[in-house]
């Protein structure tokens, strides 16, 4: 049984929207107190659930562009990925906003520059997720690696336990309030 495509078209729409907006996640509130390795643990979780649920959708792409008859397996893989990957993208989104936007030697340019960036990225990302089963199983092996490289590069930057401490935090939340 194939997905009515109205319902597609009006979750990709909710999914746009929802990844185009600096909000707090659903599963992770920031506050200006917000406890840095909490945050650091739910981000990097998520990172590797969305690994698992990548490792599924490739497996399962693969198969169904073979011939065998997996068309629902995948697209309840491929809604799994979405939903997830919508959930952190908010949650991802609040925290980078909350790190990069306290005092910095940076300037603020240069940080709008970098957040716009990387929500180009998450964007890029939908547009990729997006469209019918068989053109993303097309596509679902770059989609795959490059979610991968953008993780990968997180994990390297602003989601290493280096920037994303205790101590960092508490300084801009002081900061913050002296503002
Ligand atoms: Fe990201
Ligand atoms: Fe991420």
């Amino acid at each position: 049984m194939s997905e009515n495509p109205g319902n597609r078209s009006r979750r990709r729409g909710a999914m746009v929207s929802r990844s185009s907006r600096f909000v707090g996640g659903p599963t992770l509130a920031t506050t200006a107190r917000m406890n840095a390795s909490h945050v650091r643990t739910t981000l990097l979780a998520q990172h590797e659930l969305l690994r698992g649920h990548l490792a599924t959708c490739t497996r399962l792409a693969e198969l169904v562009r073979s011939g065998e008859p997996l068309g629902l397996e995948l697209d309840e893989a491929l809604a799994r990925l979405r939903d997830d990957l919508s959930a952190h993208n908010q949650a991802e989104s609040a925290v980078i906003t909350k790190l990069l936007h306290g005092p910095s030697s940076w300037g603020s340019l240069l940080v709008d520059r970098m957040l716009e960036e990387h929500l180009a990225e998450h964007a890029a990302f939908w547009e990729l997720l997006s469209g019918t089963r068989s053109e993303v199983a097309a596509r679902i092996d770059d989609l795959a690696d490059e979610l991968d490289a953008h993780m990968a590069a997180e994990e390297r930057t602003f989601l290493s336990p280096l920037t994303l401490s205790d101590d960092v935090i508490r300084a801009r939340s002081r900061e913050d309030l002296i503002d």
